[in-house]
């Protein structure tokens, strides 16, 4: 695999706020590029404003700018915002720039010269009083299939029909609401049919996209439609300047993705360190020609994937470039299990993250703790965020760190190279980690990455649990543990660093490690520098529900109801179970019944037989809180080893009043299936963070 890649995230329209659906990909990519540059990779990170199109030309004239000065301001606040979430691009430029024109007129002419071409009248929506022709979502109206009104031109969102704008009844402009009429204009078309070959070539490649991905973008190939690639004016964006083609302009999402080369070639040439300088025609060579030296990769959201899957590699085969190496195709956000809507509130901006004071590394983290490399949508449930921070950042690392850190503090001898004596499990547990990282990085798979720096940390603090160094911080088997746990944090350290590059560091330097933000192959963490207590390890205060809750906007007042003559069916729903009903049979509870009990998720931290009591164990139970909770179950003739239930996420009964057992109190009730010595305790699956609520 080369050292020098070229990575790119999509092109955010310079237009609005950057928001947490953006910060997916932007965090997604930003990980991938620390990792390869921990690695020793040359990474250069290209992204700009994408500054073109309709909406943009529309809402600039709407705010009284110039459309210059308008994609300006946003392209501004998005890099600012980004940068805050501590995602670091090499550059980020803007479409709208002599690079992207000149890169944008080699590519339309490559096509032309290709022969791939050609004109076409086509009949679309015209607005008399705003002069000019509507795109599909500046028309709105009654669709025809279903006959539902307020439907964009192009697809129904109650029926999923898609239909030609013309075909949409009572048709408006939604600039002025007046009725469009039908004029014909001629544009430029692409023939995509007649490199069909060539686009499935790059399809079926191994490595460039992920299966389920590549029979998705199979499917459009079986039923390819030719592209139009020109607009009518008023337009912002490049001038086609094709006397074929007088007056017309790019369509945005030709110049889009040319954006990529255009922006990393004025990196090159005019904002990298001088000893990176490249001379465009030098960077051509080194990374865009057929057979140069370095990757190309894309990250992006399902939603564009056709115009890079199919589009671009036809674009850049045309122009004879070379094609992406690798696609990394991720799902769109959802919070609390549904679509961000601004009705709902749920519309969180990155502003609004900010504003609630919480530390854009714990978005980050998040995102990480539930990205793999597929399309599946990703879910900001605000009470696994809240859980998973608190269990596996405060909890089981933060803590553990300044835990070790008040210890060596006790030390009357400082711990070095005579204490290299480590513990066994604690190396193996780190090495591995640090190993299996790089592939599950490699991969795309943070999840994994997430969840092998927290079985290193629940590792540590079970030994710690178990040893009791501070009762003799000074014994020789204290002193071995202490040396292990500290170097062990520099592995988490250097693992998670690609997601909390703060933390990461931080933590690391605390005890006189190196920074962790180098990650050479041979890396062992228990070797280097002697274990000092420099600077208190990170903290990271427990969230609380409250903070976490100001990342909801309240929901809009509900205006006054539209009088209608039917009730709607969500109407007569709620009517329907208003209704008085009979009451239920015996032996059958109400939903009210049920939801009295509080079912969490927790993870077993510790588990001893109790003394005199065959049938018992005490198990120690991180249920999310600050302090474990002590359950104690009679399941001790299921697990004969205690140890076998360490680490296991179980469910507890959270709310049961506590009652003594044998001398000790539990403070709640596991689940279990089973009659010993056939039982077996109800588990969930890693992914869960302890403290979910099971429901
Ligand atoms: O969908 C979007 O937000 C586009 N602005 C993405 C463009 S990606 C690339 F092609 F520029
Ligand atoms: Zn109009």
């Amino acid at each position: 695999m080369s050292k020098r890649v070229l990575v790119t995230s999509a092109l955010p329209y310079a237009n609005g706020s950057v928001h947490l659906g953006h910060l997916v990909e932007y965090i997604q990519t930003d990980v991938y590029v620390r990792f390869r540059r921990a690695c020793g990779d040359e990474v250069t990170y290209v992204c700009a404003a994408d500054s073109h199109g309709t909406p943009i030309e529309v809402n600039a004239a709407k705010a009284g700018m110039a459309p210059k000065a308008f994609v300006e301001k946003y392209r501004r606040e998005q890099h600012e915002d980004f940068k805050r979430f501590l995602v670091e691009f090499s550059t980020y430029y803007t479409t709208d720039s002599p690079e992207n024109e000149k890169w944008a007129h080699r590519v339309y002419q490559a096509l032309k010269a290709r022969g791939l071409i050609y004109k076409k009248t086509v009949e679309q929506l015209y607005c008399e009083v705003d002069r000019r022709f509507l795109p599909d979502r500046f028309v709105k109206g009654t669709c025809p299939s279903c006959g539902k009104g307020g439907q964009y031109g192009d697809v129904c969102e109650n029926c999923g029909t898609t239909y030609d704008p013309r075909e949409l009844k009572d048709p408006r402009c939604v600039i002025c609401n007046t009725s469009p009429v039908v004029r014909t204009s001629e544009h430029a078309y692409v023939n995509l049919r007649k490199v069909e070959p060539d686009i499935r070539r790059w399809v079926e490649a191994e490595g460039h996209l992920e299966p389920g991905v590549r029979e998705q973008v199979k499917g459009w190939l079986a039923d390819l439609q030719d592209w139009a690639i020109t607009r009518d004016a008023p337009y912002f964006g490049f001038p086609v300047n094709d006397p074929d083609f007088p007056g017309k302009f790019l369509y945005v999402w030709v110049d889009a993705p040319i954006g990529y080369l255009s922006s990393a070639e004025h990196f090159f040439a005019e904002e990298a360190p001088a000893d990176r300088r490249l001379a465009p025609g030098e960077f051509e060579a080194s990374y865009l020609a057929e057979g140069a030296p370095s990757r190309l990769e894309h990250f992006i959201g399902k939603d564009i994937l056709r115009f890079h899957a199919v589009f671009w590699p036809a674009m850049l085969q045309a122009t004879g470039l070379k094609t992406p190496d690798r696609m990394a195709v991720h799902g769109h956000l959802t919070v609390n299990g549904e679509k961000m809507s601004k009705s709902r509130g749920t519309f969180v901006t990155a502003k609004t993250y900010l504003d609630a004071g919480l530390d854009p590394q714990l978005l980050r983290y998040y995102y990480a703790a539930n990205l793999g490399p597929g399309v599946s949508d990703l879910d900001l449930s605000l009470e696994e965020f809240r859980n998973r921070i608190n269990a596996d950042l405060a909890n089981n690392v933060a803590n553990l760190a300044s835990r070790v850190f008040a210890l060596l503090g006790r030390l009357r001898e400082p711990l070095d190279g005579k204490d290299a004596n480590p513990e066994e499990a604690i190396v193996e547990a780190a090495r591995a980690a640090l190993h299996l990282a790089r592939g599950a990085y490699a991969a795309l798979e943070y999840r994994e990455v997430v969840r092998l720096a927290s079985d290193v940390a629940s590792l540590c603090n079970r030994r710690m649990q178990e040893a009791k160094p501070w009762e003799e911080p000074g014994s020789p088997g204290s002193r071995a543990l202490l040396f292990s746990v500290v170097k062990a944090l520099r592995a988490i350290a250097v693992v998670l660093a690609p997601i909390l590059p703060v933390f990461g560091e931080q933590l690391a330097t605390a005890f006189g490690q190196p920074d962790p933000r180098a990650w050479p192959k041979d890396l062992d963490p228990f070797a280097g520098p002697p274990v000092v207590a420099r600077n208190r390890p990170p903290q990271v205060p427990r969230l609380d529900a409250k903070q976490v809750a100001k990342l909801i906007a309240a929901p809009a007042e509900p205006g006054p109801q539209p009088v209608s003559k039917a009730p709607s069916p969500a109407e007569t729903a709620t009517r329907a179970t208003a209704r008085p009903v009979a009451p239920p049979p015996v032996g059958v509870i109400q939903y009210e019944d049920f939801a009295k009990v509080e079912l969490r998720v927790g993870q077993v931290k510790g588990a001893e037989p109790v003394t005199k009591a065959d049938k018992l164990l005490k198990l120690s139970v991180d249920v999310g809180e600050p302090e474990p909770r002590t359950i104690v179950a009679g399941i001790a003739q299921a697990y004969p080893d205690p140890q076998q239930l360490v680490g296991k996420r179980i469910v507890v009964v959270a709310n049961l009043a506590p009652r003594p057992l044998r001398g000790i109190t539990s403070q709640g009730m596991l689940l279990a299936a089973g009659e010993p010595p056939n039982l077996q305790v109800v588990t969930v699956g890693d992914a869960i963070a302890p403290g979910t609520r099971v429901k």
